[in-house]
């Protein structure tokens, strides 16, 4: 039950029990709280988990996604495409370099990410990179993707804040690109309250993360405190993106908890798929192909006649929590902002999708009776909305 009590069904719950709260009063009794021996063994088992080479642990995936593009050396005058059906950090990390973010549109209501179709047609002199975003925790067709790039002369970046464990034939996502990051948000599959993990195949943008993480300095505390060495240089301008030692090793249980929790949610989502499936007010993305997916979240798309803040309201009522993933980010006022006047972006599918969608509870814990409780709801609430 969330901290208030307030749903009967909330969006998300944790799964934490005995083990989290051990492996914190460990750290605090080992006497060392940041970016020590915790963070080293996290980083290393979630390498092995993604099948990466490298894995540099941050503070956040936003932080992580900003050493991405910095490490690509991106600034002014590049552009990076993006989706705009995204949690803003994706498109915000191009812009804390400088660099310009262009927005595509997604496949399709019922695939709602970036359109690889519609990424090639976006690719101009000047385009660097681009951005993906596993929507959900679905992996997006990251083939598809990387002929383009291929093609092109660009590099690949994911945002796999949703996708820890997620696969696209039998490969892991975050094993797949130049770059990826991934997300311990207080509600993410893998949840440490804030934290993220970047991985990458490539040594080089290993070392200048790993860098930058920590103010570009050439040792850490720790290896100083440890006696490996009792001076450090600064190479770079760094930030200070550290993950704690209560961090990671809250990340090393949830890490651990990962594959069931997420089995958990795949068995949940397709109960999900067989009882609303039918219902012809409703659409559910990802119906023909969901495999590899780790169900971060579970969408519906109302049709269009239906009211989506009536519909809220009559789940609300019954203490059902729901969201909305995302409002588009090229809609947000301060992206629209950014556009000189006059100029419009045209993405009528990420449009349609975030006037209609929302997003039911899922969690690895949630109850027969809950799941029942939602379904029940909404079978009701698409006829009176
Ligand atoms: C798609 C996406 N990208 C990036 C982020 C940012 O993650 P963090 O809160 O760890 O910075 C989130 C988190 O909500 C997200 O959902």
């Amino acid at each position: 039950m969330n901290q208030d009590n307030r749903w009967v069904v909330p969006l998300f719950d944790l799964n934490y029990d005995e083990e989290e709260i051990s492996a914190v009063a460990s750290v605090l009794r080992g006497r060392w709280l940041t970016c020590g021996e915790q963070t080293a063994a996290f980083e290393k088992e979630f390498s092995t988990f993604i099948g990466a080479k490298h894995a540099v642990a941050v503070s956040s995936c936003t932080a992580g996604l900003h050493l991405l593009v910095q490490a690509l050396g991106l600034g002014s005058g590049d552009e990076v495409i993006v989706p705009s059906m995204t949690f803003v950090a994706t498109v915000n990390a191009v812009l804390y370099v400088g660099a310009k973010p262009v927005f595509v549109d997604i496949a399709g209501v019922k695939e709602p990410h970036l359109d690889p179709k519609s990424v090639e047609a976006a690719v101009t002199p000047r385009t660097r990179a681009i951005m993906v975003m596993h929507y959900g925790g679905h992996p997006a067709p990251m083939a598809e993707y990387k002929s383009v790039a291929e093609r092109h002369g660009l590099a690949l970046l994911e945002d796999a804040a949703h996708a820890p464990g997620a696969r696209v034939k039998g490969e892991a996502i975050g094993s797949l690109s130049a770059g990826a990051a991934f997300s311990f948000y207080a509600n993410k599959n893998l949840s440490t309250g804030e934290g993220g993990m970047i991985t990458t195949n490539d040594a080089v943008i290993a070392d200048l993360v790993r860098s930058s993480r920590s103010h570009g300095m050439t040792s850490t505390s720790w290896e100083r405190h440890s006696g490996r060495t009792a001076d450090y240089d600064v190479e770079r301008l760094g930030y200070n993106y550290r993950m704690t030692e209560i961090t990671a090793a809250l990340g090393r249980v949830q890490l651990r908890k990962l594959p069931q929790a997420n089995q958990a949610r795949a068995r949940l989502d397709s109960q999900y798929r067989e009882r609303l499936g039918e219902l012809p007010q409703i659409e559910i993305p990802y119906s023909a192909d969901s495999s590899g997916s780790v169900h971060h979240l579970f969408p519906i798309v109302l049709s269009s006649g239906i009211s989506r803040d009536r519909f809220r309201e009559r789940l609300a009522q019954q203490g059902i929590q729901t969201s909305i993933h995302y409002r588009a980010v090229h809609q947000m006022s301060y992206h629209k902002r950014l556009r000189k006047a006059g100029k419009r972006v045209a993405l009528p599918i990420t449009e349609e999708y975030a006037s209609r969608e929302v997003t039911l509870p899922l969690f690895p814990s949630m109850t027969e009776a809950q799941l029942d409780a939602v379904v029940q709801a909404v079978r009701t609430a698409v006829l009176e909305a």
